[in-house]
């Protein structure tokens, strides 16, 4: 049997309404656009929200749409995407890297982080599929020290911690539409934020520094961060499964429980935060061999982030292992099991018979 690690949910109804904009010859941004973003900010809950090409560039968008660049500071949680620490890099800010409170818990450890007068902010990356556990915290620190808070949501569509949506803890938030993420628009993504001037520096800056197109007259230096009506008629069908993706999601996850709950640790999830696994996460003492062996048998899992200090990209900072302990952990012990929603029950029992196998 083959499992592979991700398979797109992309189907006829899809391929329909891409179709419809073919026929209307509404191709670049266009009216799926603006429908697209704005279910995408009722879906939210936040007052404002502005798509963007890719998730990557939304960090960045909302970035520099509050104002942050060089000379500055951002604390990056250690474990996520490379996108949340390029993205500060590209402002021309510096990421500072604060290790995870525990191999299972991602998120940034309040307890290690060491403000100076070029802090900024600080940037969480919901992950795998929860809010980060210390959510709150993090937000009322931000407040006590004058932080800008933004949130890395790319994993995170209709995640909430019961009151709140990721992305709308602090002061922008971000998603993306990757081909592998809850919808997807092939690429693309979005921010969303409360805030009113953050909102409108970001309509300038994602269309050459003008409020709409069609004017040559540019009061603002901008870019071009738009996503066309192609991707939009995707991610408009996809929205319309979105019940049917969660509800099959969290039905992966159920099952790798009931297969694996004795033998391996899953991710840290608070009881009263909701859950769709982006992957479900199995911590084992040794993932690298115990992924080797699942790989012999035919299926493809993938190891966790590799943790930002150990990254060559990132090398001239000099940062020492031993400032990251549960990042480490993290690294060594956690697997990305095959969550995508065309699974099947057959593929998801042999991934976790050989992973216990391994065991
Ligand atoms: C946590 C996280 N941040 C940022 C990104 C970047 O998004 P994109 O690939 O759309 O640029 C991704 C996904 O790929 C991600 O998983």
């Amino acid at each position: 049997m083959k499992v592979p690690q991700f398979r797109s949910y992309v189907d006829e109804s899809d391929y329909k309404n891409i179709a419809q904009v073919f026929e209307r010859n509404y191709i670049a941004e266009g009216p799926l656009s603006v429908e697209f973003r704005d279910k995408l900010v009722e879906l939210t809950g936040a007052n404002h929200g502005v798509l963007a090409s890719n998730g990557t560039l939304a960090l960045y968008m909302a970035l520099r749409a509050l104002e942050i660049g060089a000379g500055d500071e951002v604390i990056v949680q250690n474990v996520s995407f490379i996108a949340s620490a390029n993205a500060v890099e590209m402002t021309g800010a510096k990421p500072v890297f604060v290790d995870i409170p525990q191999f299972d818990d991602l998120t940034v450890d309040l307890d290690k982080i060491k403000l100076n007068k070029n802090t900024k902010a600080i940037m969480l990356a919901h992950l795998f599929g929860t809010v980060c556990s210390n959510v709150e915290a993090v937000r009322d620190f931000c407040k006590q020290n004058n932080l800008f808070l933004i949130e890395d949501a790319a994993q995170a569509l209709a995640i909430t911690n019961g009151t709140t949506h990721a992305g709308c803890f602090g002061d922008a938030g971000t998603f993306s539409f990757y081909a592998d993420k809850t919808i997807t628009t092939a690429e693309g993504g979005l921010v969303v934020t409360n805030n009113e001037s953050v909102h409108e520096r970001m309509v300038y800056l994602r269309n050459q520094g003008r409020k709409s197109s069609g004017t040559f007259v540019h009061p603002e230096i901008g870019y071009n961060f738009r996503m066309t009506d192609i991707q939009s008629a995707l991610g408009l069908s996809q929205l319309t499964k979105l019940n049917d993706i969660i509800s099959k999601k969290q039905r992966i996850a159920e099952l790798y429980h009931q297969h694996l709950g004795a033998n391996v640790r899953f991710l840290k999830i608070r009881d009263d935060f909701n859950y769709i696994p982006f992957r479900v996460i199995a911590f084992v003492n040794d993932a690298e061999k115990t992924m080797k062996h699942m790989n012999e048998a035919g299926i493809e899992p993938r190891s966790m982030f590799y943790p930002f200090h150990k990254q060559p990209s990132y090398a001239h900072y000099n940062l020492s292992p031993s400032e990251f302990p549960n990042s480490e952990e993290c690294f060594h012990r956690g697997i990305c099991l095959p969550t995508w929603v065309g699974i099947s029950e057959e593929q998801i029992a042999y991934t976790s018979e050989k992973l216990l196998e391994a065991l």
